[in-house]
């Protein structure tokens, strides 16, 4: 898929949402992403790339904690949901694929929250992650298990890799996750599972649903 593809796919499901949520993907942020405030301090982290941003759900405690922020995401519209959102904010905004990431500066942390089961080539994705961080910079991340109840569904790309209604969806083990993230030195790795709204009529998960997933911190050395 190209780029404007993907952006239209992504655009569309920002533009038609039907949901009561503030954000599209949950009420509020990620606990784990959130929860590395306090370490991202202690470690004199100062800039943190939100790679995507979607529509701020968790950009917005980095940016009140005083981060120096970039949100990144291919989707105008949740760039412009974003900026929208975060209007009180001094940060900076990127758009852009995930697999082309490359922007002028470096970052001490970056965030990927629910997008790496999206794209099609994660090694690329985390690649670009690894350059795009500054020596002793960390990587925060979400990845959506094999064990996840939406594994399946749709049509089947690659192994544990589906096109479900024009999105794809990646899921990944364990032992896949360390391959991917060779480069890096894994601080955390944290199995979760949880249940969570659905997010508007118009979405592969329009209704209530759970998820397993392996959140990582690990660290560019
Ligand atoms: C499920 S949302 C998650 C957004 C945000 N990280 C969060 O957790 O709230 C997935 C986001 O990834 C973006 N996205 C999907 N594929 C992408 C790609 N290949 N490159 C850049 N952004 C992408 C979409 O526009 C969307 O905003």
């Amino acid at each position: 898929m190209q780029k404007e593809e993907i952006a239209n796919k992504w655009n569309q499901i920002y533009d038609q949402y039907d949901g009561k949520q503030v954000s599209l993907w949950h009420e509020t942020p990620t606990s784990f992403f959130i929860e590395k405030i306090p370490f991202f301090k202690q470690h004199k982290v100062k800039t943190v790339l939100d790679s995507p941003c979607g529509d701020g759900r968790n950009l917005i405690g980095f940016v009140k904690a005083g981060f120096d922020c970039t949100g990144f995401d291919v989707s105008d519209s949740a760039l412009n949901k974003c900026k929208n959102y975060l209007k009180e904010y001094k940060l900076e905004f990127e758009q852009g694929l995930l697999e082309e990431l490359n922007l002028d500066k470096k970052f001490d942390a970056v965030l990927c929250d629910d997008a790496i089961t999206h794209v099609k080539n994660p090694q690329k994705v985390l690649d670009n992650f690894y350059n795009i961080l500054n020596k002793k910079g960390f990587i925060v991340i979400k990845f959506h298990s094999i064990k996840d109840s939406h594994y399946g569904n749709g049509e089947k790309l690659n192994d544990n890799q589906f096109l479900c209604k024009g999105i794809i969806t990646s899921f990944y083990s364990k032992e896949q996750i360390k391959i991917f993230l060779r480069k890096f030195k894994i601080l955390e790795f944290v199995p979760a599972s949880y249940v969570e709204e659905g997010h508007g009529s118009n979405y592969i998960r329009n209704k209530k649903h759970s998820h397993h997933v392996y959140f990582v911190l690990a660290l560019k050395e």
